[in-house]
């Protein structure tokens, strides 16, 4: 008889975005004459960039001709993105990360949750928390963690790395050993970032315990402040303990298409063994490459004209932020974030619970944020707002919960 992967059946039932679905669907039933602003979901609402448009049309041109048709892409990416992706978001930032280390995907989300596949059950891994799910729900998937432990809200057999007011929302080193380590800055939802000198010791950390960090970076393009890494292969000797995962989709607009790649260096080697080539053979068994006319348009984005394009964007978005950040400090509202990162993440006003606040804010003011609690315990009394909404609705948002 068939049998299931009963490590399924420890996943907690309802994922928070679902909930919020379906909280807004029966307020929506009930109230069809409000109109419900939505800064809860973390997707983009600009359109692709002209010179992005540009580089799929021709690309889609070049699909319907028989002597420029592509079959299937190279499973690792075409040489032409890696190379560009390689000079310019490595190299010239000093980082010493060669084309071929560079695995084109359909996503930071794909990758960030299969990583885990390539390393043993085993191992322990630790997160912060509050967490993006991905990076937990993946090993659970796994069976490298315990039961849902209820009265704690977290899995058994996880470090959980508490981010709070009280360490600017940056996790301490953990005092207990974990085999893989998963960090994100900036941070998806406190919107926190890390500075090169903290990230420093976090490599050395690993590089002298053996550990291997697993480093999202996929809100890079709003770093804007000078000591903040945009990769962690800034940092000597990343190079022997870290993986970094980039998306498309929220410097470029790509949520849609669908774009991300992971750097894997070949110099990362554990008991003798490449890592690099592990996910070298995963890729090749069970990915068939991301579409070459998403893999143009990814290009394009580092063209001048699509770089310039896409920080207009960006700068829009970060306009978002700091109109949110004004209309939170004019009603009183302690917060962080929105800074280097599209995410304000806000304490609720009289310690109200996360939950309790997202009620209150659809109910009254008709906006939809994230309880900040459905990214783990460490969330409660928290709620995240995001910047990715329209100019038009972000104004209109914080007008109706200054006035609340
Ligand atoms: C921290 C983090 N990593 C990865 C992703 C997923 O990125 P992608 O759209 O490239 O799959 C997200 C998307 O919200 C995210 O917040």
């Amino acid at each position: 008889m068939a049998k299931i992967n009963d490590n399924y059946l420890k996943l907690q039932g309802s994922y928070l975005f679902s909930t919020i679905g379906k909280k807004v669907r029966e307020y929506e039933a009930a109230h069809p004459e409000k109109k419900i602003i939505r800064l809860g979901i973390g997707d983009v609402t600009q359109p692709i960039a002209p010179a992005i448009i540009d580089a799929l049309h021709k690309a889609v041109d070049e699909m319907g001709a028989a002597e420029s048709f592509k079959g299937y892409a190279p499973d690792l990416g075409y040489s032409f993105l890696r190379e560009i992706i390689a000079e310019k978001d490595f190299k010239n930032r000093g980082c010493n990360i060669a084309a071929d280390e560079i695995f084109i995907s359909d996503g930071a989300k794909c990758d960030c949750g299969n990583i885990q596949e390539i390393f043993s059950t085993d191992n322990t891994i630790a997160v912060c928390d509050p967490v993006y799910p991905v990076y937990v729900d993946s090993n659970v998937m796994a069976g490298r963690t315990g039961d849902f432990d209820d009265t704690l809200g977290q899995f058994k057999g996880v470090v959980y790395m508490p981010c709070t007011e009280e360490n600017g929302f940056v996790p301490q080193i953990p005092a207990e050993h974990a085999d893989l380590i998963y960090l994100c800055f900036p941070n998806n939802p406190t919107g926190a970032v890390i500075k090169k000198e903290e990230l420093q010791k976090w490599v050395d950390y690993a590089n002298k315990s053996g550990s291997v960090i697993l480093y999202d970076a996929a809100y890079e393009a709003f770093i804007e402040e000078e000591d903040v890494p945009h990769s962690i292969f800034e940092c000597d000797g990343a190079e022997t303990c870290a993986i970094e995962f980039r998306s498309f989709s929220k410097t470029a607009g790509f949520t849609g298409l669908r774009l991300g790649f992971t750097v894997i260096p070949k110099a990362l080697k554990i008991d003798g063994v490449s890592v690099h080539d592990l996910w070298a053979r995963r890729h090749g068994t069970k990915y068939n490459g991301a579409p070459y006319i998403v893999q143009r348009a990814g290009e394009a984005a580092y063209s001048e004209e699509g770089r310039a394009q896409i920080i207009e964007q960006i700068g829009r978005y970060k306009e978002n932020a700091k109109i949110i950040a004004e209309g939170l400090k004019a009603a009183g509202y302690d917060f962080s974030g929105g800074v280097n990162a599209p995410y304000i993440w806000l304490k609720t006003p009289d310690n109200m619970s996360s939950w309790d606040y997202f009620d209150l804010l659809l109910e009254k003011a008709n906006v939809v944020g994230t309880p900040g609690v459905g990214f783990g315990p460490h969330g409660e009394h928290y709620f995240r707002l995001t910047a990715f909404g329209s100019r038009e609705n972000t104004i209109e948002a914080m007008d109706r919960i200054k006035k609340l």
